[in-house]
């Protein structure tokens, strides 16, 4: 588990969100309902050759498309994260590129190449929340995975992520509160906690990532909250550049 605080970096200007790379014109906008299915779609291809998704997902093998039945069981898994963060009242948003020489594009003339999905200070999902579950598709989710994916996510991986979390956040204050001399407990739920971040392959390497932390930031700047950021690596990859962008690894046992 890893924590920052938005004011330690200094945030990204919205109207400076264009960014330029060698090849692409890069921009960050949040996505509106009717863009949920594509980009689940597209949050789900990342993570094929995940290693934690295939333990999430009861797999022995690196499904090589969506199209596959372990493919299928993946795509689920991360549309309901996706929904789950949307329709809690999250943020999800995306980092969008635009080419001349761009060949696959979609209908208004950009394409996705990452997607972060945030879920606000006091916004969590509640798998008990039986309708927002289902509205998320929280029973494809069941029926692909059973019981047994169910005490693999919730019992194993989300208990211990938990257990990390609090202790993190013990004998934390929220940010500033000294100054106001009143000394608030922080909570893991009291930060910005991203649910999922992840670049299309053929745009990895040219800051996406970045665009959309940098994004976050500046939106909570933008709204005043001094929250920390709290969020789950895991590979070394995405580990280091997460250190890169601000975060601290939690400590060890
Ligand atoms: C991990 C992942 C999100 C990285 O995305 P990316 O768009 O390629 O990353 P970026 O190019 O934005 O790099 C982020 C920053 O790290 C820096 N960076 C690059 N290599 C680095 C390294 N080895 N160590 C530290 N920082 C590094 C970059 O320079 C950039 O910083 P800058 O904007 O200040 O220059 C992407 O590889 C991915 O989606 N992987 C599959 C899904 C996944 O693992 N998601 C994360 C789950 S926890």
């Amino acid at each position: 588990m890893d924590q920052t605080s938005p004011n330690q970096i200094s945030p990204l200007d919205h109207n400076l969100a264009l960014s330029q790379s060698r090849k692409y014109s890069f921009s960050v906008r949040e996505i509106t309902e009717g863009e949920l299915e594509e980009v689940c779609r597209i949050a789900a291809q990342a993570f094929l050759d995940d290693a934690i998704t295939n333990f999430f997902a009861g797999l022995e093998e690196f499904p090589n498309s969506l199209s596959t039945p372990g493919g299928l069981r993946i795509h689920h898994i991360y549309s309901f994260v996706v929904k789950s963060c949307f329709y809690i009242g999250g943020r999800v948003v995306v980092v969008t590129a635009s080419d001349a020489t761009t060949l696959a594009k979609n209908k208004s003339g950009e394409k996705i190449a990452g997607v972060a999905c945030w879920a606000p200070p006091g916004k969590r999902m509640n798998v008990f929340n039986i309708p927002l579950t289902i509205r998320c598709g929280g029973l494809k989710v069941l029926k692909e995975v059973g019981m047994s994916g169910f005490k693999r996510i919730i019992l194993e991986f989300m208990s211990l992520t938990e257990k990390t979390h609090s202790k993190t956040f013990r004998n934390s204050l929220y940010p500033g509160s000294e100054v106001r001399r009143k000394q608030e407990k922080l909570t893991p739920n009291d930060a910005w906690y991203l649910a999922l971040v992840m670049t299309v392959k053929e745009f990895e390497g040219n800051g996406c990532l970045s665009l959309l932390m940098r994004e976050a930031y500046g939106h909570a700047h933008s709204l005043g909250s001094t929250a920390p950021f709290m969020l789950e690596s895991s590979t070394p990859r995405s580990r280091d550049r997460y250190g890169h962008l601000g975060f601290e690894a939690a400590p060890e046992d």
